[in-house]
């Protein structure tokens, strides 16, 4: 079948949302847009074994189209402080498979886990530059509670240092809670 390789329309149904594995890290790369995340993709890998993260990805006939991870523990509270907060971040799905509800259904899985694991609020940014994700988050229930200029470092796949400025709204919600009701 031909169509398992297009990027086009409303095949959502066969999409599988479940956790990453290590064969799974090449993939994250997204076919060179992202390999500059290697080492971060791996880092976070070894956090999650540790149970300090949570990495989702939706994979549709062994292709992966989607993902959003989950810091549960942070050097800042405002994010995550391993009990409470948890903050959602790498949060993207591959650009034929948007609009068609793989977003929410990630991050339905991701709260939903939060929950279990008695986590009460979920954190997310939305870069400043990106109004539709903002508004989707606010259907989602989550609310702006603080400005984030959004600069972090990571070493790329190189080897070398990167500093980034994605200057950010930051979000919160209530975890277990639907629009209206917080
Ligand atoms: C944001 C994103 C992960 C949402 O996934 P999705 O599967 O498209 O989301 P859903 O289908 O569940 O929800 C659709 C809503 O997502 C938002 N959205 C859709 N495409 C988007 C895009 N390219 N960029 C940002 N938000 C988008 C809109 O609010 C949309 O609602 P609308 O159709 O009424 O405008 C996805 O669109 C994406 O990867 N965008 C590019 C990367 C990005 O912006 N990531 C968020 C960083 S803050």
């Amino acid at each position: 079948m031909t169509a398992q390789t297009q990027d086009t329309g409303h095949r959502t149904d066969r999409v599988v949302i479940r956790q990453l594995a290590w064969r799974d890290l090449d993939a994250l790369e997204w076919d060179g847009q992202y390999t500059h995340f290697r080492r971060v993709f791996r880092a976070n890998y070894e956090d999650m074994q540790r149970g300090q993260r949570m990495m989702w990805v939706a994979e549709v006939d062994g292709r992966l189209v989607g993902q959003v991870f989950v810091q549960m523990l942070s050097a800042d509270p405002n994010y995550a402080d391993g009990a409470r907060r948890a903050y959602l971040y790498a949060f993207r799905v591959r650009p034929g498979w948007q609009g068609q509800g793989l977003g929410t259904r990630l991050m339905d899985t991701a709260e939903a886990d939060l929950i279990e694991r008695g986590f009460r609020v979920a954190v997310i940014a939305a870069g400043r530059d990106n109004p539709r994700a903002r508004t989707l988050y606010e259907r989602l229930g989550y609310r702006v509670f603080a400005d984030d200029p959004g600069e972090w470092s990571y070493v790329d796949d190189r080897g070398h240092t990167v500093h980034a400025a994605e200057p950010a709204w930051l979000m919160q919600k209530m975890l277990g809670t639907r629009p209206g009701q917080d």
